[in-house]
């Protein structure tokens, strides 16, 4: 499948399957099983400032920051459902935000060194193009201004966990690395009713895409949240997630 058709496939099923998704990775959330915007206070005081959200999904994340007066909303999805559904979510908690339908990785109709943050709860992970997205995006901040991204952890991946499928893996409580680390090929995975494609970059290429962009990273968190860190596992998911990071979120400031 070539870049377009990963696109299009991927919009194919966030359309179809927008209402399923409603609220769900969104600020304070960066991540299931994982530490949270309460515990980081990685944006810090957004108030009267201008934030960009990418992947904006059900507009969860841009109310977290309306709710904190952000000063100026933005968001971006390649999913009109998506927008749709933010929209009028928005609108019933009495705020609004600018909206464009598009994929991440197009140049996006936005003012140039305009904005105060960038930023994408699980959503940079789905580019097709890593490297002409983290420019893009860098373009679009002012100097100074401050890029977060969380997506899934690169192990979280490469290790079995509960699904049925992989149960044949999960021996004696132990995981089992059933993915190569190195391994960034696309790759289908079945979701509901539908198929996404997605790809499981290694740390060090978003390390190294972010300072090819002029970036510098200011913090890199790999830490489950605290209650699963000191719970007694029942689940696999859970036994899973006091070995690994399941999420990562960067926090890098152009320079
Ligand atoms: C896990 S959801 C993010 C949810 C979001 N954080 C929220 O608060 O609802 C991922 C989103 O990425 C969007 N997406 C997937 N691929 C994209 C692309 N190439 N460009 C722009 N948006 C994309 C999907 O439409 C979906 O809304």
């Amino acid at each position: 499948m070539n870049d377009e058709q990963i696109i299009d496939k991927n919009k194919k099923y966030w359309n179809d399957h927008a209402d399923l998704w409603f609220g769900t990775t969104a600020l304070p959330q960066y991540g299931v099983r994982f530490v949270t915007e309460d515990d980081l206070h990685l944006f810090g005081d957004v108030s009267g400032k201008r934030l960009l959200e990418i992947c904006c999904g059900s507009g969860h994340s841009l109310k977290y920051h309306a709710d904190r007066n952000a000063g100026e909303l933005w968001g971006v999805d390649l999913s009109q459902k998506q927008l749709d559904n933010a929209k009028a979510y928005l609108a019933e908690n009495g705020y609004q935000a600018k909206f464009l339908c598009s994929p991440m990785e197009a140049e996006l109709d936005v003012p140039k060194e305009y904005f105060d943050y960038v930023y994408s709860i699980y959503g940079i992970g789905w580019t097709t193009d890593l490297q002409g997205t983290f420019d893009k995006i860098a373009s679009y901040l002012k100097k100074d201004g401050i890029f977060i991204f969380s997506w899934h952890h690169t192990l979280h991946y490469c290790v079995a966990w509960s699904c049925e499928e992989r149960r044949d893996l999960i021996e004696d409580d132990k995981l089992v690395f059933h993915k190569s680390y190195f391994d960034e090929e696309y790759f289908k995975m079945p979701v509901h009713d539908g198929e996404i494609v997605l790809c499981n970059r290694k740390i060090s290429t978003y390390v190294n895409a972010l300072a090819k962009a002029g970036f510098v990273i200011e913090q890199m968190v790999e830490q489950n949240d605290e209650a699963v860190m000191n719970a007694e596992c029942t689940d696999d998911k859970s036994r899973k997630a006091k070995m690994l990071p399941i999420s990562v979120c960067f926090k890098a400031r152009k320079l």
